[in-house]
């Protein structure tokens, strides 16, 4: 791992990820986890102060990253329920079959390199009518900003630690056995076109 990937980037995705209209959409998502949550790709634990507390009864931060879940240990304080922050992969998760209630997805399918097989955990580690809540970056359906997606994954990657920009989430999310009612999808405001077209919503087992 090299010194930007091991010092600096964790910090500069803990800087970048606390952007306001970024809040607004972890404000309206995350707190409808509920029960057991797992999130993958905990990060710096942004998404800790919009859990309900009285919902959560145990969260599951999952992030290979060792730095960033330091960070993430950080803000532990800012949450009265039980967190163990667990340092694996999303394409292995180490919790049993039918064991939570809710998966939590923020900005993370990205960077998972087979995120097809961490949806696939995910479904697994979901108890039956569990829940998906994800905000994802991926995949414009303008040809032209799709084009520039495509022209700038490579060294896009490099810069944000795997990050891609041209995943068909919604795709992704079907793909792997989830039905989602009313995805919702669409450009984030005052961002780099290439980066901002989200899909978030609820999937659950199809
Ligand atoms: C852009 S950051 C988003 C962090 C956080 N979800 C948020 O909303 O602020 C992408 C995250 O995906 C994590 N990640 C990368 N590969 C992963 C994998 N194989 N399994 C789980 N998380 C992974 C990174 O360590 C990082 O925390």
């Amino acid at each position: 791992m090299s010194f930007y990937e091991r010092h600096v980037l964790p910090r500069l995705l803990d800087l970048v990820m606390r952007d306001p209209d970024m809040a607004v959409l972890r404000a309206r998502f995350v707190p409808l986890a509920e029960g057991r949550v797992l999130e993958i790709g905990i990060g710096s634990g942004l998404n800790l102060p919009f859990y309900r507390p009285g919902a959560v009864s145990t969260l599951f931060g999952l992030d290979p990253s060792d730095r960033l879940r330091r960070l993430a240990s950080r803000r532990l304080g800012q949450v009265p329920f039980p967190v163990a922050l667990l340092g694996f992969s999303a394409e292995g998760i180490p919790l049993g079959d039918r064991s939570v209630d809710c998966v939590v997805s923020t900005w993370t399918l990205c960077s998972i390199p087979d995120a097809g097989k961490a949806l696939a955990e995910a479904r697994r580690v979901l108890k039956p009518g569990g829940r998906l809540i994800f905000i994802e970056h991926g995949r414009a359906p303008d040809i032209g900003v799709a084009a520039w997606q495509d022209r700038l994954n490579g060294v896009w990657g490099r810069i944000g630690g795997g990050c891609n920009l041209n995943r068909d989430i919604g795709a992704l999310v079907r793909g792997a056995g989830f039905a989602v009612d009313g995805l919702e999808t669409g450009y984030l405001e005052r961002h780099p076109r290439v980066l901002a077209f989200l899909s978030r919503g609820v999937g659950t087992p199809a």
